[in-house]
């Protein structure tokens, strides 16, 4: 079986508040997207990389790549207006049986959880990471008040990658566009479709980095990786 990956890497990064695409800001001694990209480059399974990136950012992209040797990357291509636009343009590019779509904004993702989810959605058809969450969620309205509190034994945040068939993902967003269903991960096309998609225990390391309190998050994960010599 051959495997690729959509890396999403076209939003804006408003809550970063930085003005331009959370992507491209350093992390230690390189953007953030470069860690994202080699730690894939690095993944001896991976066959296919495909990066989606805004129009004004792909020549910036493969520049990057040239310059921290990612071979692997085979399409730099411009996204869409949501992340769900994105990744279906970057699905277009997939040459490989199996495709794992991730955020670039996650550059912590490791080897080692991408095997364990592979080979949950190998056996099962469809497979994600998430970690247990911390916090107990409540569902509030807009006026803030709480109205539901599910029981947090049950709660997983989701991350990625996730792992899919292409051929089925792509079913899964063109179905989608169809019924201008909205979805904020790609497990949820797929639910929608009525598949099971399994979730993988990942770690607390992998986190998408969000918000401006991220990076000091970031810097310390990247610091303690390079101590393990993961990084
Ligand atoms: N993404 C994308 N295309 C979009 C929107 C988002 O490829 N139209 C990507 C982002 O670049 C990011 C990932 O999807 O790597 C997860 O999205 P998020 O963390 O929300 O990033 P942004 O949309 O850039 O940030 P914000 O929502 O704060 O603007
Ligand atoms: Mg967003």
């Amino acid at each position: 079986v051959t495997v690729g990956v959509v890396v999403a890497a076209a939003g804006q990064g408003k809550r970063m508040r930085k003005g331009f695409n959370k992507q491209f800001i350093q992390l230690g001694d390189r953007p953030i997207l470069m860690h994202t990209l080699q730690a894939f480059e690095h993944m001896s399974f991976v066959e296919q990389i495909v990066v989606v990136t805004s129009a004004g950012d792909i020549a910036k992209c493969e520049a990057l790549c040239r310059s921290y040797n990612v071979r692997k990357v085979t399409d730099v291509v411009a996204g869409g207006k949501t992340r769900q636009d994105s990744v279906r343009i970057g699905l277009n590019k997939v040459r490989t049986d199996w495709v794992l779509v991730h955020d670039g904004a996650r550059p912590f993702v490791s080897e080692e959880m991408v095997n364990e989810l592979l080979e949950s959605a190998q056996r099962h058809g469809a497979a994600v990471l998430g970690v247990p969450v911390k916090d107990t969620i409540k569902k509030v309205n807009v006026d803030g008040i709480i109205e539901e509190t599910p029981e947090r034994q049950s709660m997983w945040a989701v991350q990625t990658p996730q792992a899919f068939r292409l051929t089925e993902l792509k079913r899964a967003h063109a179905q989608a566009r169809e019924e201008e269903l909205a979805a904020t991960d790609d497990a949820m096309l797929m639910e929608h479709l009525g598949f099971d998609v399994r979730i993988v225990r990942g770690d607390y390391y992998n986190i998408k980095i969000t918000t401006p309190e991220d990076l000091w998050f970031a810097e310390s994960i990247l610091q303690h990786m390079r101590k393990m010599g993961d990084r």
